[in-house]
């Protein structure tokens, strides 16, 4: 599609997009009395209406039945979590028994690898990729070191070329050959925090189980922005949380993904709790813990319900539109932003690089601008003037564009705006 810098031609392309009303599905705080710009979906996605409303209902029935609400509210609070399984199952490519909800992802990261990563002998290394997002990289290594292990030795991290911004697959996969029978565990973020990159998931998920090593995947910045086929991939396991594309509210609980060649196991090393045990015996209160034949096995503690409502609330929406519809207006709306830079850049001979791949295929929801002149100025500007996006060291801006809410002539009012900065700038 021939796009056009203007607000006529943005405006037409709302008209066309069938998810625009959406946007009035979602709470936009304001900026000198007008909504804001909101770019940093993938950090933390805005609170849809419904989310009250859910949470409401909560409290509703803990006022009204108390610890009766366990079995008698409407949505019952002792299943809670297995309301999210089927549909979140959707979202990521999985079958429902593969698909849980619990605690926060890093937490879960910890949990999966008591399961996934169990060096011995000669097979004790990680591959991750190089600066993973910090959290990852504290738990790798801290997980390195419980087991004995000396993190310099045994964390593998794939590197980009000199003077590029992103990995290539065919190092990856290099680089796991090269690790071989040393390799105990591939994982790497699904898409790069910092760039927006998508890894070949199912390339690199193949060749990690080539050289004997399991695969998983940090989806933080994936779930709910491209598309997932988890299963198909032959996945071992996967965690995501929820507050960023999935709109679910601040810290709120992480999904999970554990491939079905996995359940009904009881030797697999777990950290186990009561919420993990087979659900028809659970208020049995016997001694030993029976699996559920799911993923739900992983659960430890009952589900904090008050914080699961505004997810829950969000993923009916997911469930209403579907990945398809969210990821075709995500093509356009981020090559449309993509061309409003472009013209931006030609018309104030601007300094900025867009450092996330071009291909479509290559990226979700987010494009990052890398400033080689602008500094943090510019986005203190853009803050100030209602446009929220995120700055991550060292000149780093990540713009987000959701495609739930987020609109056209969103990108086109903040191309205006970028223009202006950056000449006020160049004039100082
Ligand atoms: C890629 C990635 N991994 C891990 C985390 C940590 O998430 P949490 O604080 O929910 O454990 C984040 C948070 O932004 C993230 O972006």
């Amino acid at each position: 599609m021939q796009f056009r810098n203007s607000r006529e031609f943005a405006r037409q392309l709302d008209k066309e997009d069938k998810l625009s009303i959406y946007r009035n599905e979602f709470i936009f705080p304001k900026v000198n009395g007008k909504d804001v710009i909101y770019f940093v979906g993938n950090s933390l996605g805005l609170q849809p209406k419904s989310a009250k409303k859910y949470v409401d209902e909560v409290m509703k029935d803990w006022a009204e039945l108390a610890v009766e609400g366990h079995f008698y509210a409407e949505k019952s609070w002792w299943d809670y979590h297995e309301r999210f399984s089927g549909k979140l199952a959707k979202v990521v490519g999985a079958n429902p028994s593969e698909v849980t909800v619990m605690n926060t992802l890093t937490v879960n990261l910890h949990l999966l690898m008591v399961s996934f990563y169990r060096p011995s002998g000669k097979r004790y290394k990680i591959i991750c990729e190089e600066k993973a997002f910090p959290s990852d990289q504290y738990m790798i290594s801290s997980q390195v070191r419980f087991h004995g292990n000396d993190p310099s030795d045994a964390i593998v991290e794939i590197k980009k070329r000199e003077g590029e911004h992103n990995f290539r697959t065919e190092d990856v996969l290099k680089k796991i050959k090269e690790v071989g029978e040393e390799c105990a565990l591939v994982l790497v973020g699904g898409v790069n925090y910092y760039t927006g990159q998508v890894f070949d998931m199912k390339t690199i998920t193949k060749a990690g189980h080539d050289v004997g090593a399991f695969v998983g995947w940090d989806l933080a910045h994936a779930a709910g922005n491209i598309e997932l086929k988890l299963s198909e991939w032959e996945v071992d396991f996967a965690a995501w949380c929820s507050y960023k594309y999935m709109n679910s509210g601040p810290g709120n609980a992480s999904g999970c993904f554990i491939n079905k060649k996995y359940h009904n196991k009881k030797d697999i090393p777990r950290f186990e709790g009561w919420w993990g045990h087979n659900k028809e015996r659970r208020f049995l209160m016997e001694p030993e813990f029976q699996p559920e034949p799911t993923a739900d096995a992983w659960q430890i503690s009952n589900a904090p319900i008050l914080a699961m409502a505004p997810y829950l609330a969000s993923l009916e929406m997911f469930d209403e539109v579907g990945m398809p519809a969210l990821i075709e207006k995500r093509n356009k709306i981020v090559a449309y932003l993509e061309h409003v830079l472009h013209e931006i850049d030609k018309e104030v001979d601007s300094s900025f690089e867009i450092i996330t791949p071009a291909d479509q295929e290559k990226r979700g929801t987010q494009l990052s601008m890398f400033l080689h002149g602008e500094g943090k100025e510019l986005f203190s500007y853009l803050m100030d003037q209602g446009v929220i996006t995120d700055w991550r060291e060292p000149n780093v801006i990540r713009l987000a564009p959701a495609p739930f809410y987020c609109s056209f002539e969103d990108m086109y009012e903040f191309g205006q705006i970028l223009k202006k900065g950056i000449m006020e700038k160049k004039k100082a």
